[in-house]
């Protein structure tokens, strides 16, 4: 049985009072979803300790939402994997398409990302998507393979044990449009069959979550698909409310 995973990446969202309530909010109505879903919130650095702390004593994780190519010393604005650990948090998320596209990160920072937070104990949560041009040539399983051949397959087994994946269309972030259910067991689908390429067995245990307008009233659909394991939300995620609606579609 896979990990069920639904984690919430809050983006440049929210100041760090407004970040502790919703983890509050969120905490408070874990109790309601199913035990076997797993919840990570993501909120900006700026946050991080004071949501630890905040979330301290309940089922629910804290990851941050990028770190550092190296290991620490003179990379003024940079946040070390070792720093974020240190204050507890368990995952990262890697390779988001919004820092692909706009900061410029490439399967060469993200090889040395993967190594910084594997030196540390993060889970790192791997994104790979096309955009919609890509999607339109029909080049989608070219994108994904490639964004995993790069940086995944550079993994040692156990490492590869950790890790999860998000499939994010680019499309469908922050557009309102979604994948449908079965374009996302597709690709779901495709995206285990690389994986399995290189790792054999050990890619049936590995999350790949679907993110792009994931929300209470289409979330249902997409996680019954056998190769959709959860989701990666980032509107959705703000709001506590809808947030647990998407962990109660399961
Ligand atoms: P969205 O973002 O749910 O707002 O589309 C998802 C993501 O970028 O992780």
């Amino acid at each position: 049985m896979r990990k069920k995973i639904v984690a919430g990446n809050w983006k440049m969202n929210t100041l760090p009072a407004e970040g502790v309530e919703l983890a509050k909010g969120v905490a408070a109505g874990k109790g309601e979803v199913c035990d076997s879903v797993n919840f990570i919130v993501c909120p900006p650095f700026t946050h991080l300790h004071s949501v630890i702390e905040t979330l301290k004593g309940t089922a629910i994780e804290v990851g941050a939402q990028d770190c550092a190519t190296e290991v620490k010393g003179a990379y003024t604005g940079e946040v070390a994997a070792s720093m974020i650990a240190a204050l507890g948090c368990k995952y990262v998320i890697l390779g988001h398409s919004e820092r692909r596209q706009y900061y410029g990160e490439t399967s060469e920072s993200l090889n040395k990302k993967m190594a910084r937070a594997y030196e540390n104990n993060l889970v790192p949560i791997y994104c790979v998507g096309e955009n919609l041009e890509e999607r339109e040539a029909g080049r989608h399983f070219e994108v994904c393979k490639q964004q995993i051949e790069e940086v995944v397959f550079n993994l040692s087994e156990e490492q590869f044990a950790k890790l999860v994946i998000a499939y994010e269309p680019v499309w469908a972030i922050g557009t309102g449009k979604t994948a449908t259910a079965d374009q996302a067991q597709e690709i779901h689908a495709y995206i285990r069959e690389v994986l399995r390429s290189k790792f054999g067995a050990a890619a049936e245990e590995c999350p790949i979550l679907y993110g792009g307008s994931c929300k209470p009233s289409n979330a249902g659909e997409i996680f019954s698909k056998a190769d959709v394991d959860g989701g990666l939300i980032g509107g959705a995620a703000l709001k506590a409310e809808d947030f647990l609606g998407i962990g109660k579609a399961f």
